[in-house]
């Protein structure tokens, strides 16, 4: 039985929220779920479709919006914070809603958290640390070869996105020790699986395919990511709700680390096509090099571990997805591409 039996969900209709959404109802069957969400471009109430109503509730509204933020926090037991703006690509056209959403949403639900004396779970991102340097650009045996991010590591933030969420860490940092807020930070990496917005690399790729366009690969293809099994971060943001110590930041990951390059040819192979079959374009500016997670403390202090670590049957799974739910996503499709298109990516 848990002792959070109403949680308020932030961001419970898009990629990740979603996905936890799904894992609570099936997974913890005492626990209420009230989602607020603003729907943006990335959220899809469709993302919930099919959940019972006795266990889920979709409240349609903002983030900063104080009088509703406030008025759904006083009958939650905890707030677990995911909705955000969350495009590196998007944050570098027009920074504005990430400072409104990722900075006065966060400071928004943090004072309702405070009010009603609530748990508060703020999840956020690796890339907070900004990056590591390129394995093989290291000497064989020289320092930092196996550098991973730590819950020490520096905050080093490269794009507005990463910026915008780095703030959102150190404000909920602050709300711990000056006003006894009982928070916990996760800081995850990149997530893959169901439901994610097909802006993103793993989906625009699948769904590129799927339409006759050439994946898109930016610059060259080296960068490292360190992917993890959306349900993997579902079961770790629950861990460290029940049982992380407030004040505490633990590092989500499952040792996925892959180059952009690789994951564009094991999905061309997936599906069919020769690993070669897709263009370079144009690099994103300020392009984050490699993302490594060290997550010991979680799985060392929490007993978490992750469950979905073939990386390769994960991204099966996820390819058979998109191409079972092209009413999902295929409204949008020529929208996001003729976007990149105008950028030359
Ligand atoms: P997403 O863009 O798919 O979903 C974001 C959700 O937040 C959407 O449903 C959107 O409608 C909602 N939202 C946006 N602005 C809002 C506002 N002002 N008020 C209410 N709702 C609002 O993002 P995601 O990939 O699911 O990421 C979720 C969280 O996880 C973010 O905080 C992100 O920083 C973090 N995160 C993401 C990853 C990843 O790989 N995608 C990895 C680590 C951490
Ligand atoms: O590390 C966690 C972060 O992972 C989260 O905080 C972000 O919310 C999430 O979007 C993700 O950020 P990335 O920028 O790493 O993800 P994205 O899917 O945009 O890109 C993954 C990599 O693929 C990155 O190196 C850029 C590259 N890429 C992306 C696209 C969209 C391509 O090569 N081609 C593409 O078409």
């Amino acid at each position: 039985m848990s002792e959070y039996k109403h949680i308020l969900v932030t961001g419970g209709a898009g990629f990740i929220g979603a996905n936890f959404v799904r894992w609570i109802v099936e997974n913890k069957p005492d626990v209420f779920v009230t989602v607020l969400d603003k729907l943006t471009y990335a959220g899809n109430k469709a993302n919930l479709a099919g959940l019972p109503e006795n266990r889920v509730k979709l409240v349609v509204g903002d983030i900063a919006d104080k009088e509703l933020v406030f008025n759904l926090a006083k009958d939650a037991d905890a707030i677990i914070h995911y909705a955000a703006e969350s495009h590196n690509d998007n944050s570098l056209k027009d920074p504005e809603p990430f400072i409104m959403t990722n900075l006065v949403g966060t400071y928004t639900l943090l004072e309702a958290a405070r009010k009603y004396d609530i748990r508060f779970h703020h999840v956020s991102t690796d890339e907070v640390y900004g990056d590591l340097p390129l394995r093989e650009d290291l000497p064989e045996h020289g320092e930092g070869k196996g550098e991973k991010f730590t819950p020490e590591s520096k905050y080093n933030p490269s794009s507005p996105y990463s910026s915008t969420k780095a703030g959102s860490d150190l404000l909920v940092r602050a709300w711990v020790r000056s006003f006894g807020l009982k928070a916990t930070i996760s800081n995850t990496s990149n997530n893959y699986g169901p439901y994610q917005h097909i802006e993103k690399f793993i989906p625009r790729q699948i769904t590129n395919i799927i339409s006759g366009i050439k994946p898109k690969l930016y610059g060259d293809g080296k960068n490292v990511r360190d992917w993890i099994n959306v349900l993997d971060h579902a079961s770790g943001v629950w861990a460290i709700l029940e049982k992380g110590k407030i004040g505490e930041v633990y590092l989500l990951g499952a040792n996925g680390e892959k180059n952009n390059k690789e994951v564009l040819e094991t999905i061309l192979e997936d599906m069919g096509k020769d690993k070669d079959d897709y263009e370079h374009v144009n690099d994103r500016a300020g392009h984050d090099l490699r993302y490594a997670i060290d997550a010991s403390k979680t799985r060392s202090e929490l007993g978490w571990e992750p469950k979905y670590t073939n990386f390769a049957e994960g991204l099966k799974d996820t390819i058979q997805w998109y191409e079972d739910n092209q009413d999902w996503w295929q409204a949008e499709k020529a929208e996001v591409e003729s976007k990149y298109a105008s950028k030359g990516q």
